[in-house]
């Protein structure tokens, strides 16, 4: 007994437990806002990109274990089947599917919507949540830098594509998940596409600072229909997003940042807190062209408001994406 008194008050034992009680608290309250509001979403139709992993699948369990049908929309169709399997037994809902959208393919969304719309006749929420970050110069398939390709332009085609069977639904929401990123974003008008010159971050800020854009474009061009549209920063959540940036891979990074992080980074689920907020929340149902960050609303950044570069934008986008194959 002694001795445990003893080894109680040692200072070491003492500095770790403090320690130890201090980075639980810190996670715990870096964790932000959480979607606490208990729903029934049976009969609803879902569809969420890039939802194998991280926020997206955190994301699509939520919406099953709260009853709705969700399509799970994915590049990799072995990881989405793994990631949908684990959620069918988890939740019990059987009404959770797998199916292929590569973003960087006009011809793969357009595939995408006409097998979604042969197999459903509604849809009340499209979640964009698919996204890549700091890639090396890559181009799409149909020649987009890969970041606004993706993130944007993708998400572009693929909203336009589902607006009739979204707007026959109505109330139905579109859900953009975006980035803080956005504030250090610029569009760069006259080179769009990164010719000229390629920076990995700023073609990542310029492709949330779309987002935003579009968000709020869309917003205007769908009153009165009954469809909102609303984009969102998820926070700095731990997830596979930074696997192309390269300074993510650096034993550096991995053994001593990252632990020294890790009471700073939200989890996944955490991160999927406000995707399921604006997705679900009665209390959203008349609210759209909004951004929201940990559950609540945010004010975008003066760029994200500059309503020229939107309609240019939009104007650009629906040309690029125009293409046939
Ligand atoms: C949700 O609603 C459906 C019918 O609309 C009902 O069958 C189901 O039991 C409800 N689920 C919960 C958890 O209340
Ligand atoms: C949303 O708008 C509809 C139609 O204008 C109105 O009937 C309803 O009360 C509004 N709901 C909320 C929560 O604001």
């Amino acid at each position: 007994m002694c001795i445990f008194i003893d080894c109680l008050l040692c200072p070491t034992v003492i500095w770790s437990a403090v320690i130890g009680i201090g980075v639980y608290f810190l996670k715990d309250y870096m964790q932000g806002g959480q979607f606490t509001k208990e729903t029934n979403e049976t009969g609803k139709v879902v569809i969420v990109t890039g939802a194998n992993t991280g926020i997206g699948k955190e994301t699509a369990k939520e919406l099953a274990r709260r009853g709705a049908t969700v399509y799970m929309a994915c590049r990799d169709m072995t990881r989405c089947e793994i990631a949908r399997l684990e959620i069918v037994k988890e939740t019990n809902n059987q009404n959770v599917f797998s199916r292929e959208l590569d973003l960087s393919s006009l011809a793969s969304i357009r595939k995408f919507v006409a097998g979604f719309k042969a197999e459903q006749q509604k849809l009340h929420v499209l979640i964009n949540n698919a996204g890549v970050m700091r890639c090396p110069k890559t181009l799409t398939k149909d020649g987009f830098e890969i970041q606004l390709g993706v993130n944007h332009m993708g998400h572009f085609l693929l909203t336009n594509l589902l607006l009739d069977v979204l707007k026959k639904s109505a109330p139905s929401r579109i859900v953009v998940v975006s980035s803080l990123a956005h504030t250090r974003g610029a569009i760069n008008v006259d080179d769009l596409n990164s010719e000229k010159s390629y920076d990995e971050g700023s073609a990542y800020s310029q492709s949330k600072l779309a987002n935003v854009l579009f968000t709020r474009e869309l917003a205007k061009r769908l009153e009165g229909t009954g469809v909102t549209v609303n984009a969102l920063h998820p926070g700095v959540v731990d997830t596979e997003l930074a696997r192309n940036w390269k300074f993510f891979q650096t034993n550096f990074v991995k053994y001593f940042l990252k632990p020294m992080l890790w009471p700073l980074l939200k989890t996944p689920k955490s991160g999927a807190q406000t995707s399921i907020y604006a997705a679900l929340d009665p209390d959203l149902v008349n609210v759209s062209g909004q951004y929201f960050s940990d559950c609540k609303p945010k004010e975008v950044a003066p760029a994200a408001k500059d309503e020229k570069v939107g309609k240019f934008l939009w104007a650009e986008s629906e040309k690029w994406t125009s293409k046939s194959d």
